[in-house]
């Protein structure tokens, strides 16, 4: 038995000094001391030896796999050594090589449009306020003057979810929400910028488009002030030479109403396929805030009046940056995006 120890002792120890590589050594450990491994098996059959080998050889065993382990610590430390030095004499690391540069995004058209709308408002004094995309028709239609059956519900067709929600066919529903989070008479100067949606789809209409509603109401608010916001308003987003004029019209929650053109972005007013030889373009609706309107948000009209407005940001942007079909703007196309 101890003979036959001896054998494995040497016969293992000369294999170790021969490895050359870490994988090698990883064999013998599981050749020799593995669970199956030769040695591991003799301390296993130790239970067949009499009362008195027993712990003598099991002491023999004990020994030599210390002296392996040790060995194979060893040995492990000395190849690792020699990997290390052979990568360092061969490998070059070029310090100079330029990084690889992570891709820079940049803000959608349609997002740096919204900026710098909200941003001209804010240097006016008009504060930011939000409201459901998912409206009940009370606020969308009925508080605004357009009762079911009204005509003017037509050219706003909707997504509805029960009879009585819908989506919201415009930012305007927010004005009636607005003056009711206030105490009565409370003066407002707000934007409500947000999404909006509707049963449209072709070049310069989408189901889903984005308004911001504007609103002020105060003591002695005229249409000089509507007129004179707006204008401020056009002269920061287009440019001082662009010219401003309101159109009469008719909207049910403003009276009287009008409807806004500047002069042509694109021909200067002379007239061109953009402005369809006008040289106005439309850019948004507007009015003084309709009696029934401030009714409904619990403001007096003998106190306080007020104006209102709503445009399409989508439409400020195809002006802004040349664009002619709307649908550009939501084909997620890189070749378009990143011209912006
Ligand atoms: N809500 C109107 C629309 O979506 C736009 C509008 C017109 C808003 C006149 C107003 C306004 O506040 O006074 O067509």
């Amino acid at each position: 038995m101890e003979k036959e120890l001896m054998a494995l002792r040497d016969a293992a120890t000369q294999e170790l000094v021969q490895a050359n590589d870490l994988s090698s050594l990883n064999e013998l450990r599981v050749k020799y001391l593995g669970k199956k491994g030769s040695l591991t098996a003799i301390l296993r059959g130790l239970g067949g030896l009499s009362p008195e080998e027993r712990p003598r050889i099991g002491q023999v065993v004990n020994e030599i796999r210390e002296e392996m382990e040790r060995l194979l610590a060893e040995k492990t430390e000395e190849l690792k050594a020699v990997e290390l030095s052979r990568r360092l004499a061969s490998e070059r690391i070029d310090v100079t090589l330029p990084g690889r540069r992570p891709e820079m995004g940049h803000l959608h058209p349609l997002t740096k449009t919204l900026d710098i709308i909200k941003d001209t408002f804010m240097r006016m004094g008009f504060e930011i306020v939000g409201g459901p995309e998912v409206e009940r028709d009370f606020y969308n239609f009925e508080a605004l003057g357009l009762p079911k059956n009204h005509p003017a519900r037509d050219m706003q067709d909707s997504f509805y979810i029960t009879e009585e929600i819908l989506l919201r066919t415009h930012t305007s529903p927010v004005q009636v929400r607005t003056m009711l989070a206030h105490p009565p008479n409370h003066p407002i100067r707000v934007i409500a910028p947000g999404k909006v949606y509707r049963r449209d789809y072709d070049a310069t209409h989408a189901p889903m488009f984005q308004q911001v509603e504007g609103l002020v109401v105060d003591k002695g608010i005229t249409l000089g002030d509507l007129k004179g916001t707006l204008e401020l308003f056009v002269q920061e987003v287009f440019g001082k030479d662009v010219k401003m004029r309101m159109r009469p019209s008719f909207f049910p929650f403003t009276e009287p109403s009008a409807e806004v053109d500047i002069s042509c972005v694109m021909c200067s007013g002379k007239g061109c396929r953009v402005c369809k030889g006008t040289g106005w373009l439309e850019i948004l609706g507007s009015g003084m805030v309709h009696p029934r309107v401030l009714e409904g948000g619990n403001y007096d009209t003998a106190v306080v009046s007020g104006f209102a407005f709503g445009m399409g940001v989508e439409r400020i942007a195809m002006l802004l940056y040349g664009i002619d079909d709307l649908r550009l703007f939501f084909d997620n196309d890189l070749r378009f995006l990143r011209q912006f």
